[in-house]
């Protein structure tokens, strides 16, 4: 057995996320920016990685997206770990990063390393996401000590909505940008390999980048990090009402599988499906016996 395998097969690693902040830094060029998307099961992980994507992120942005949910706070570990193992089964060259759900990292820190174990030995991810800040201090130096890869989040932390009292762009005030900027440094120290930075001023977000040795991703943080994540439905026009101003749509693929839906549904009613090339035969010289076999 060798544990070498992935070694020069273009596998993306923490190692290689790691490297991808000095390479950024001095970079007048894009092109090393770090590509991250959410996915969620085996299609959309399978389409994503195969595009070339650096990271999946399995979000608990699920909640709302997929399970139709109004936060992410009813999201369960074990709703997670479903999708976690989804997504992995569909993922040969990307990360894949699990977000820990409301929860599952709140109560006691034993409890919460052996929640984000799960993620890795069970489900087959290579790093968990928990948000917050100094806060998380403790927790994702417990965690990295464990061999568990950690991404952070600050910022718009979606998990805090109840106390941030709705879903509003963090940092625009000097003291709110001075915890952010504490925040940051904190998840750093930690050991966390990357940090998310979700809607701040983009020269917050450009100063914490400068500031920290770990890459960036942001989302509704502008253009300076060193990576950008949006949720995919997001991206594809897959979402109901309105989506944030930071994000972009890409294709609307709401409108392509109501079109196609409703086609079907036409062609259902007056009898253009099943067509007869579509439809089995029964073979030459059964069709005066009882019981037919059926050709493909
Ligand atoms: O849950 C999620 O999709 C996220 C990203 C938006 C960063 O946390």
């Amino acid at each position: 057995m060798s544990f070498l395998s992935n070694a020069g097969d273009g596998k993306i690693t923490v190692p290689h996320i790691l490297q991808r902040k000095s390479r950024a830094a001095g970079s007048t060029t894009n092109e090393k920016k770090i590509a991250c998307l959410t996915a969620y099961d085996y299609p959309t992980a399978r389409l994503v990685d195969e595009a070339g994507v650096d990271v999946i992120l399995v979000g608990d942005s699920l909640g709302m997206v997929v399970l139709g949910y109004d936060s992410t706070l009813p999201v369960t570990l074990e709703e997670m770990l479903h999708h976690t193992r989804a997504v992995r089964r569909g993922t040969r060259r990307a990360l894949v990063v699990s977000d820990m759900p409301y929860g599952s990292y709140h109560t006691d820190i034993a409890e919460s390393l052996r929640n984000a174990l799960r993620f890795i030995k069970d489900a087959g991810a290579e790093a968990v996401k928990v948000e917050g800040g100094e806060r998380r201090l403790e927790l994702i130096a417990r965690l990295t000590e464990a061999e568990i890869p950690v991404m952070g989040h600050v910022g718009l932390t979606p998990q805090s909505v109840n106390a941030l009292g709705g879903y509003h762009v963090q940092g625009k005030t000097a003291d709110s940008a001075e915890q952010l900027l504490r925040d940051a440094r904190a998840v750093e120290a930690a050991g966390a390999f990357a940090l998310v930075l979700e809607a701040m001023p983009r020269e917050l977000a450009a100063q914490i980048t400068r500031e920290v040795r770990i890459p960036t991703i942001g989302i509704g943080a502008g253009p300076d990090c060193d990576g950008q994540i949006l949720v995919l439905s997001d991206m594809l026009g897959l979402t109901f009402g309105q989506t944030p101003k930071f994000s972009r749509q890409y294709a609307n693929l709401g409108e392509t599988i109501s079109g196609a839906v409703r086609e079907y549904c036409d062609d259902v009613r007056k009898a253009a499906f099943p067509s007869d090339a579509e439809s089995y035969h029964a073979a030459q010289g059964a069709k005066n016996r009882k019981t037919i076999s059926i050709t493909g």
